[in-house]
């Protein structure tokens, strides 16, 4: 009975031991094989190895320490050499081209232009529509670097990821701040917000000095021909009009914004339609017409004034990017507004209400702006190509309170 019972648990002991070696085998082989997602993106760009660039190993985002290299990159991978003809890929129907091989001129997609296909719907019409001839030459042999500023807080967290993922890919560098008293943005970096572009963002925060003037000594390779582009929280830059700045000279400076004007999410707009926004120059540009300061950019004084007539990207029909504003769920909305204490709400009309989700939900509901009385117009995601940016169109999952009005039941089955 006893010897029984030792070569039982012996027995035991040896199958735990088996049990244990074939665990740690399953362990040992699934690190081996399992794919290593941080090391390449779709269209070729390796993200670990390019942080090696910024002369640092983990992929993370950089603060005022760092010294930052941006990338040299040649403009003609995004180029298709014809013989006697160069052709934007993107924008150039090749297939018909290879066809027809006796002629070799570019043929143009549907929304773009000249001889190249390089002049995106935006850019073609600011060109014809501006009043001084414009001599736009191109494309450059490397392309301009662009670095993008803007702050960043609580209310604009969703904006500040579709900006991130949607433009990632053509932004050099994001050079996100925030309120000297906030840590908001850099507990979100922390947490791993916008992970995949993390290499390619600068944290800083906004001391009340010029930020411009006290970051730009950290880009050790910054040209004079880069570009600058700073927005309000609300602006979603076209993304196709910066890659043709990236990649042509002589464009007017400085370049303005005419976004589309939506309201609580894409699926409202307002009825001005259009709301003109900020802004982009060279580095040159900056410092010698606005003395390094950005906050120049989107400033309504500059924007309306003669002095600086520059280029505007946009019209009543296409759109130099997107303005989406009280893009949040309601109890943001109300926080928001609380926050702001602005002169918008039309306080006689909502009586002894108080602004509370449920008269935010309201609104979105009836498509009322938030002043009380101004009537949004309806956008439809199936019929208006400029609906919404590529990237929240593409990840309608992850968007899905901005595209689809869940307020109203008429919209949530509408086709
Ligand atoms: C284009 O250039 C290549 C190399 O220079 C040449 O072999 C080819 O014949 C040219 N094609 C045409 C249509 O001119
Ligand atoms: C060209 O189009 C591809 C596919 O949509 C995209 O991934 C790429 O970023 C575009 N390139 C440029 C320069 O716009
Ligand atoms: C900006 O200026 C324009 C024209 O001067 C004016 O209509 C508009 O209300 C101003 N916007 C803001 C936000 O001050």
């Amino acid at each position: 009975m006893y010897i029984f019972r030792l070569s039982l648990k012996r027995r035991i002991s040896v199958c735990v031991l088996i049990t244990c070696q074939v665990f740690l085998m399953l362990i040992y082989f699934y690190a081996q094989f399992e794919p290593n997602k941080e090391t390449s993106e779709g269209n070729g760009i390796k993200f670990l190895q390019n942080s090696e660039e910024f002369g640092d190993q983990r992929a993370t985002y950089h603060t005022s320490k760092s010294n930052i290299i941006l990338k040299t990159a040649s403009t003609r991978r995004n180029f298709v050499d014809f013989n006697s003809s160069l052709c934007f890929k993107n924008g150039t129907d090749l297939p018909s081209m290879k066809i027809n091989r006796a002629k070799w001129k570019c043929n143009c997609l549907p929304g773009w232009h000249g001889n190249d296909c390089g002049f995106p719907e935006v850019l073609w019409r600011a060109v014809l529509a501006s009043k001084k001839p414009v001599k736009i030459k191109g494309p450059r042999t490397f392309e301009r670097r662009l670095i993008y500023l803007f702050k960043i807080d609580r209310f604009s967290e969703y904006i500040a990821d579709i900006r991130i993922n949607d433009l990632g890919s053509i932004v050099d560098l994001f050079i996100l701040y925030e309120d000297d008293t906030s840590d908001y943005l850099r507990r979100k970096l922390d947490a791993d917000f916008c992970k995949e572009y993390q290499h390619k963002i600068l944290y800083a925060k906004s001391d009340g000095t010029n930020l411009w003037k006290r970051l730009k000594g950290y880009l050790k390779n910054l040209r004079n021909d880069d570009i600058v582009l700073s927005s309000d929280s609300n602006e979603i830059p076209n993304r196709d009009a910066l890659i043709f700045l990236k990649f042509y000279d002589q464009w007017p400076q400085p370049v303005k914004f005419r976004y589309r004007w939506s309201v609580f999410g894409f699926y409202w707009m307002h009825p001005s339609k259009t709301i003109t926004g900020g802004g982009a120059c060279t580095v040159s540009f900056l410092k010698e017409s606005f003395n390094n300061d950005v906050k120049l950019l989107n400033d309504n004084k500059t924007l309306s004034s003669p002095a600086y007539k520059g280029l505007t990207l946009g019209d009543l029909n296409h759109y130099g990017g997107w303005y989406c504003e009280y893009c949040n769920n309601p109890a943001e909305i109300v926080q928001f507004l609380a926050s702001k204490p602005t002169n918008v709400i039309n306080w006689n009309r909502i009586e002894h209400q108080k602004v509370d989700n449920n008269y935010i939900e309201d609104l979105i509901e009836n498509g009322v702006y938030v002043d009380g009385k101004t009537e949004l117009k309806k956008a439809h995601k199936y019929k208006d190509m400029y609906f919404a940016p590529k990237f929240v169109m593409e990840h309608d999952w992850k968007y899905d309170f901005l595209l689809i009005n869940f307020y109203s039941k008429a919209d949530y089955y509408d086709i």
